[in-house]
Formats: C-alpha cells, sequence, structure tokens
C-alpha cells in the first residue's frame, strides 16, 4: 500500500514536470518573470536584485538564488535536492524548498503543516503550473493525494528590487482539514555562513531598540503572540553576509511581514550552514479549518537585497513603502504640521479648554488639530466609556460642531481619538453585548487598561464598529482619526464557533480590521487615519497599507526619541513616523531639554506639538513659530527624501545625526544632536551624503552654528568629503542645517 502510494506520487511529479502553464499570459518584452522551460527555472528581475528557483527531478520548487542582479543568459538551475550526508540527514530532507509542506523525510522548518480529518498530516508539495499575468507570477504547488494546493504568488518592484510573496492554500480534496502553520513565504539565503542578524525589541514607551545578534546553527525566532503586531519584536529582518556592514557597505537582505496579527519570523541556519527565513501567521495556537472548497490567503512577505550596506537597505524600504505601500502612494499628502491635546488635558477635555488650545496652535502655524482620549462616553478617566462613541455632553454640550467649526475657521483639519476595537465593561455596550468580547465561557476575562477585546471576528461586532465609525465622520466635518489599541488580547476564545473553528479568530480579526479601514477610506476618501497602538506597538506594511501614518512611542521625550526614530527608520519611513513636542521636563523621564532640541528632534519625521500651549510664553511661541516655518520649507525632504544616518544614538550613544536629500539632490537638511557632552571633546565633523556632487549647496542655519571659518556656499563634494564642524557643545546641545542648491 505504502509502495503504491509512493509510486503514484513519483508518477504525479513526474507528471507535474510537464505540466503546461495555466493560460501563459505572453510576458512584456523587458519582463521582470522569467521562465526557461528547458531548465525549469523560474526568474525575477528587479532593480539590482535577481531571484530564481527552480523545479528539482522530484518536483520540489527549489531557491537558486537571491542576491545581487546576475546577467541575463547566468545559467541558474537545474535544482536539486540537497544530497544525503547520512541516514539522519537523508537525501532531500534540507532542500531549500520555496514552500515546503510538512511531509516525506523534511527536517527543515516547513511553510505549512497540515492535518487531514483522517488524521494524515503527510503534505509533499510539488510543482504543478504556473501563470505569469501583469508582471506578478503565480506558481501552483500541489499534493493531489492530500488534496492541497498552493499557489505561491511572487510581485517585484522594478524600483527597489522588493519582492513581495505570500501563498493561497485551498482545499480540493474530500475532507476537511486544519492548517497547523503557514508562512507567507520561506527566504533562502545564499550558501554561506557568517551571517548576522538584525531586529527590533521594545516595549511601551520603549520602542524600536536594534538588536545584532551572529546567526549559528539553530533557529532565532522574532514573534507577536499578542493577536496584534506588537511591540516586542516587531515583523522586520535585516540580514548581512561577512560581518563586515555599516550604514554604506555590505550585502544586506531584509524583510517585512505585511500583517497585524499574530506573527513569527523565525531565522534558521541547518547543518549545512543554510540560512533560512520564514514567517507568517504564528504557528503558535494557530489551528484553520479548511472544509473541501475553502481556502486560506496568508499575509505577504517582502524581501529585498542590497551590497550597499544598511543604510541603502533603509532607503529601498522607505521608497518602497511610500510608493507601495501607504495610501495615495508618491501622490500622498505630505504629513501637516499638527497639535494634539493628549499630554496637555488629558482626559480633561471640554469645548472651552481645546479651543482656547486650538486658537493658540492655529498661530503658531499648526495645520491639524487632535482632540484625543476623553471627548465621548463617561470617559473621565480610563475605566469607563470606551465602546460608547457618542459625544459627552458634560464636556460638549453643543456637541463636536462648535468646536470644528472653530478649528476649521482658523485654518486648521480637524482630528479625533478613538479605539474602536476595545470596550470598557462600565459602558453601555458591554452591558448590552457582554459577548461580544474575546472570552472563553466561565473562564476569567482579564482587563488590560480596564478594557476587553472586542471580537472583530464576528460578522455583528464588525458591522457595528463599521456603523459606529462611518456614523462619525458622517456626521461630523472629521478630517483625521487617531485609531489607538491599547492592550493585547488574553482568553482568545470566539465561543459562537464551532471548537474546532474558534482559532480562526488570529486570522479573521485582522481582516476584519483591515476590511473596516479599507471601508472608511473608501466612503470617507478625505479622512487620514493614523495607526497608534499605545505608541508604536502597531507598525508594520499590513496596517500601512490602510492609514497614512503612524505613532511610534509614547515616549516624547526628545532625547529618547533619538534612538527610537533611529530604530524606526531602519525599517519604516520618515514619511508616516509621527513626532511631538511636548513639555520639559518630559513625563517619561523627568528630563529637561530645550524647545530647540525637542523641535529639532520632532523634525525628522512628521511635526507635531503635544505640549500645554497655554503654558508657553512669547518666547517661546517665537521659538515655535520659527522652526514650524522652517519644518513646512524642508519638510518635502525630510518625508520623501532618502534618508542618511550619520551617528547612531543607538546604545545611549553621546551623538546623533542623520541628513535627508530630496529626490532632485536640490535640498538637503541635517540634524545633529548631542546628548551627552565631555569637554575637550569636540562634535564628530559631519560628511553627508546623497548631495550631488557637482552641484553648489549654499547652506542655512536652522538652529546652531558651523565652526569659524565655516563657508556659506560649497560643492556638495565640500561637504561629503571636507564636512562640516558645528558649534555643538555641552549635553543637549543641537543643531539643524539646510542645504540647497542654487
Ligand atoms: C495611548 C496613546 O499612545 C496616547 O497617545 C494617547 O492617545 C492615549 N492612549 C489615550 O488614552
Amino acid at each position: 500500500m505504502k509502495h503504491h502510494a509512493h509510486a503514484t506520487r513519483l508518477a504525479l511529479a513526474i507528471a507535474a514536470i510537464f505540466a503546461t502553464p495555466l493560460a501563459a499570459a505572453p510576458a512584456p518584452r523587458d519582463a521582470a518573470v522569467r521562465y526557461d522551460t528547458a531548465a525549469h527555472v523560474f526568474r525575477l528581475d528587479a532593480g539590482k536584485v535577481t531571484y530564481a528557483m527552480g523545479v528539482d527531478p522530484d518536483g520540489k520548487l527549489q531557491t537558486l538564488y537571491w542576491g545581487a542582479r546576475l546577467a541575463k543568459d547566468d545559467p541558474l538551475g537545474p535544482a536539486m535536492p540537497a544530497p544525503e550526508r547520512s541516514s539522519f540527514d537523508p537525501k532531500g530532507a534540507l532542500s531549500r524548498q520555496e514552500y515546503a509542506g510538512w511531509g516525506g523525510n523534511i527536517t527543515a522548518m516547513p511553510a505549512l503543516k497540515v492535518k487531514l480529518d483522517d488524521g494524515n498530516r503527510d503534505l509533499i508539495l510539488r510543482y504543478d503550473s504556473y501563470r505569469i499575468d501583469h508582471g506578478a507570477l503565480d506558481i501552483v504547488l500541489s499534493d493531489k493525494q492530500a488534496g492541497v494546493d498552493v499557489t505561491l504568488h511572487y510581485t517585484a518592484d522594478d524600483a527597489t528590487g522588493v519582492i513581495g510573496r505570500s501563498a493561497h492554500i485551498e482545499n480540493k480534496g474530500k475532507q476537511p482539514l486544519t492548517i497547523d502553520s503557514a508562512a507567507a513565504a520561506t527566504w533562502s539565503l545564499p550558501s554561506g555562513s557568517d551571517y548576522s542578524l538584525r531586529y527590533l525589541t521594545g516595549t511601551w514607551a520603549g520602542e524600536w531598540h536594534l538588536q545584532t545578534r551572529a546567526i549559528t546553527p539553530g533557529a532565532t525566532v522574532l514573534e507577536s503572540r499578542r493577536g496584534s503586531t506588537g511591540d516586542e519584536n516587531n515583523p522586520w529582518f535585516a540580514i548581512n553576509r561577512g560581518g563586515a556592514w555599516n550604514e554604506a557597505q555590505g550585502d544586506v537582505w531584509f524583510g517585512a511581514l505585511a500583517w497585524s496579527g499574530s506573527w513569527s519570523i523565525r531565522v534558521d541556519e541547518d547543518i549545512l550552514g543554510q540560512v533560512r527565513v520564514t514567517g507568517g501567521y504564528n504557528p503558535f495556537d494557530f489551528g484553520y479549518r479548511l472544509k473541501p472548497g475553502e481556502s486560506l490567503d496568508t499575509p505577504v512577505f517582502y524581501g529585498g537585497y542590497t551590497g550597499d550596506g544598511m543604510g541603502e537597505a533603509s532607503r529601498l524600504l522607505h521608497r518602497f513603502e511610500r510608493s507601495r505601500i501607504l495610501p495615495g502612494g508618491d501622490n500622498a499628502k505630505l504629513r501637516p504640521v499638527l497639535y494634539n491635546s493628549w499630554e496637555a488635558t488629558e482626559f480633561k477635555v471640554d469645548e472651552a479648554g481645546q479651543i482656547k488650545l486650538a486658537e493658540r496652535a492655529a498661530k503658531l502655524g499648526v495645520e491639524r488639530f487632535v482632540v484625543d482620549d476623553g471627548w465621548f462616553g463617561a470617559r473621565n478617566n480610563d475605566h469607563a466609556g470606551l465602546g460608547d462613541w457618542t459625544v459627552n455632553r458634560t464636556k460638549f454640550p453643543n456637541g463636536l460642531k462648535p468646536l470644528i467649526d472653530k478649528v476649521h475657521g482658523l485654518g486648521m483639519s480637524f482630528g479625533l481619538w478613538v479605539e474602536p476595537e476595545m470596550v470598557n465593561p462600565d459602558s453601555d455596550l458591554y452591558r448590552a453585548h457582554p459577548d461580544w468580547v474575546l472570552n472563553f465561557p466561565d473562564r476569567q476575562r482579564s482587563e488590560g487598561r480596564n478594557q476587553l477585546v472586542l471580537n472583530l471576528a464576528r460578522e455583528d461586532v464588525k458591522a457595528h464598529v463599521f456603523e459606529v465609525l462611518d456614523k462619525l465622520l458622517a456626521e461630523n466635518d472629521i478630517q483625521f482619526l487617531k485609531w489607538d489599541y491599547n492592550r493585547n488580547w488574553s482568553e482568545p476564545g470566539w465561543p459562537q464557533m464551532a471548537p474546532d473553528e474558534q482559532q480562526k479568530v488570529y486570522v479573521a480579526y485582522t481582516q476584519s480590521l483591515y476590511d473596516i479601514l479599507r471601508r472608511l477610506r473608501a466612503k470617507h476618501p478625505g479622512v487620514e487615519i493614523e495607526s497608534c497602538s499605545g505608541g508604536g506597538a502597531r507598525v508594520d506594511l499590513g496596517v500601512m497599507a490602510l492609514t497614512d501614518e503612524v505613532w511610534p512611542s509614547d515616549n516624547t521625550d526628545a532625547s529618547d526619541r533619538l534612538a527610537i526614530q533611529d530604530g524606526f527608520s531602519q525599517a519604516y519611513t520618515p514619511a508616516a513616523m509621527m513626532a511631538w513636542v511636548t513639555a520639559s521636563p518630559s513625563w517619561a523621564n523627568k528630563r529637561a531639554l530645550s524647545l530647540d532640541f525637542r523641535f529639532l528632534s520632532a523634525m525628522q519625521g512628521g511635526l507635531g506639538i503635544g505640549a500645554n500651549l497655554l503654558e508657553w510664553t512669547d518666547a517661546d511661541n517665537a521659538t515655535a513659530r520659527h522652526y514650524i516655518a522652517e519644518y513646512k520649507a524642508i519638510r518635502a525632504t525630510v518625508q520623501r527624501g532618502d534618508l542618511y544616518r550619520l551617528l547612531s544614538p543607538q546604545q545611549r550613544a553621546p551623538w546623533s545625526a542623520t541628513n535627508s536629500v530630496s529626490a532632485d539632490r536640490k535640498q538637503a537638511v541635517l540634524f545633529a544632536f548631542q546628548r551627552d557632552g565631555e569637554e575637550g571633546r569636540a562634535f564628530p565633523t559631519l560628511r553627508p551624503q546623497g548631495l550631488d556632487a557637482n552641484a553648489r549647496y549654499r547652506i542655512r542655519y536652522i538652529h546652531g552654528a558651523g565652526a569659524p571659518g565655516t563657508p556659506d556656499a560649497a560643492s556638495g563634494a565640500y561637504w561629503m568629503e571636507h564636512g562640516l564642524d558645528l558649534q555643538i557643545k555641552g549635553d543637549f546641545d543641537a543643531a539643524g542645517v539646510v542645504f540647497e542648491q542654487r
């Protein structure tokens, strides 16, 4: 019987190798996607990257190459299974499969693991067919006997070389099955060892720490088991080969997963020294039932390569995010200068108080006024009101209209804070629908910040959340929502579903979130949205496709923020990174900083103010007006330009410096900070990068001054090679310099 199944499989594999393409569309002339029929090799060429995979004699699809672009006729393939090493590591067990099913003799980390209802858990995915359509490639892998088809979807972005990979998993069989784990992709790096990994870790008010570790035999798992993206790890990685990597040099492979639910990215080095990165749904507590005919789509896992170091890896990702991920693409609006009242008033918002702040903000040049938490329901602190999205009539007796009209009259757009996925047990919504939250019947419902998580996977809950927000936006002239999310999941039960269907919540919840955001955007195209999760706990390419900006951290101390922003910028574009100027000393760490330092730090992203403007002096207001005007003159360069990290503030380093250059290289802006001055030790000479060497740039100081003798104008080459010495001295001094082609 066993023999028979094996023979059938072999026959299927051979048939698969010669399978005809699925209605293959003729590829455009300079197509990025090619299929070499003779070698049975698929090849994607995009930007400076080549990616290739081939079908081995056993019908398995194997990664052949991912890295710097190769010549068109370079030989790639044929794919061969990993050779037998011993009886413990037989032939093929450690092959670099593109998307391995867990079955046969495989010992490498599989991308997909399923369990058929009859108990069979053997899955061997072999090549079936392919299709090239509009530059995208679909490859169908199949286990006909198990009744499982997987369509691997590939896109390639020519501007950046970023490749997108995802999988569509379909139950084509006659019996139900459960998916135990499903990755979006496995990325295999070129053979060789001496790889190291960079990744991001964090916690509330301490997000975006950059970590580095050697990749050695074994596994490193980056993940969130929290139900949402989380800040413990962020779904991004960068890997270097050879150890010699810095901002400007070194081979770097990088990737980011577009998913805002529980996720995992696992980096394995096997006994052959092969490095694989497998990422997708977190297998932890996963279980997704598929009845015959049903399917599951994975998130997209994006990956890229550069030979030019971490700085270029970040710039490629930034460019990709701006043009391919964020709404509006290259035509997206620049982030307006924003005021948010949270740190000034917390829950004590009311019409008169907010109007006073709005009047002050408008005079400074602020363009958007945002009312944060506390405007709705019985929300006087964080114990009550979440879920009741009607205006608190004690605080706003005439509704929000008078305030909104006032804000508009002052020439600003109006924004409002919401936390739509949450409910306080002390709320009318929870009293009416205690069954709407994630829970296991008769078990404790653990609270976080006195709130529970609404189960968006339920159709009625999803419909309710959409209706509430739709109504809010229809009835009020609102241009911006700050969408907050302040706790992890706990007791993630979905008792209304059959026991074996409940774990679908890990997928369905996030899909519902995306669906709500998508529909709201379509119905209210004038409304922009910020993704906030108690700071930076929901920043990923999934949510960024549906939001215009993100909040990196509740820690608004301008010195801590330098490292936070530096970590953020490894993976994400400053075009989406909001940064506020807040009170000094900071609530976070009691550190006192000048308004200059605070503004210059916040000007590295989307500038906002979160301080209590009623406490600002005339001198403060004048300072703020200066920086806001300067910011408007350079924000296109900060948000859309190329970012160069010159001095890293990681590991509590004393210095930090960056420069950004506009796409046409006509303008550049440099920010420099000293956190910890040491008498006798001068601030390093700065060599901005990315300027046009042959063009002449005049410099202007937003703040600070050059060392005596610094010229007002010189060539790009001069600034980049000779460098610029700034007069920065003592603790917490800073400077900002604009370079303009004249
Ligand atoms: C957490 C956010 O990160 C803060 O900016 C603020 O909006 C509070 N929630 C409000 O409760």
